[in-house]
């Protein structure tokens, strides 16, 4: 009976978990239910945003690495650091599913967010003079990206903070991008990310979206940041 069990238990293994396994990407859990966090972000955005949209970044960059476009085995971080090196398909599709997974671990249900750290606090405080006028310059560089993209705050090579913005599934840590840094937070800009509760107004879902910020996880990449 074990037996059959085990043999139906391998039949039933979805294409996708196998390939896992032999190297491919996958796309990762969200570190949340998918109503988690509903009225910044409703659970019908989310499952689309994460099961579709993320999913099909995944599902698009193993294809190009299967047809060619980079090879087998190397690792995400490295696809995205020599971006400019490979097809535009690898760049915007390990961009995509690069940006996704960071963007679920940015977010926390809005009474699970944590606090900013004092050495975050006072970071942000000498780049931008306060707390406020931070969120407004993010807002604004997010409302000012031209089409789609995402908005971002980095460690820039001088170890201090600067908000960018990239077009498309573009990020700062790639060899292509016009500022780089470490990524210590990213809004995604595109309309998929807000259209079905903010329609047309980008910058109203940019301004609620701090309710959601996980500032426990951006202050520790911040202290990994300046650590490197
Ligand atoms: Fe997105």
């Amino acid at each position: 009976m074990k037996q059959t069990l085990a043999i139906l238990a391998i039949c039933a293994t979805p294409v996708a978990a196998l390939a896992q396994t032999e190297g491919e990407f996958s796309l990762p859990d969200l570190p949340y239910a998918a109503d988690a966090l509903d009225p910044v972000i409703s659970a019908e955005t989310m499952g689309l945003h994460h099961g579709k949209h993320h999913q099909s970044y995944v599902t698009n960059l193993n294809t190009a690495i299967a047809e060619g476009d980079a090879p087998a085995g190397t690792a995400l971080e490295d696809l995205v650091a020599n971006a400019g090196t490979y097809p535009d398909r690898v760049r915007n599709n390990a961009g995509g599913h690069w940006n996704h997974t960071f963007f679920w671990e940015s977010m926390a249900p809005a009474d699970q967010t944590g606090e900013m750290s004092p050495e975050l606090t006072e970071a942000i405080e000498a780049a931008f003079g306060s707390d406020e006028e931070f969120r407004t310059a993010f807002q604004e560089a997010g409302a000012g990206q031209f089409g789609s993209g995402w908005v971002w705050l980095i460690v820039n090579d001088q170890d201090e903070l600067e908000i960018t913005s990239t077009p498309n599934q573009d990020n700062p840590l790639m060899d292509v991008a016009e500022t780089q840094g470490t990524p210590l937070l990213g809004n995604d800009v595109w309309e998929h990310a807000y259209y079905l509760t903010y329609n047309n107004r980008r910058a109203e879902y940019l301004e609620s979206w701090w309710d959601v910020v996980n500032w426990g996880a951006v202050s520790e990449r911040y202290d990994a940041a300046l650590a490197e």
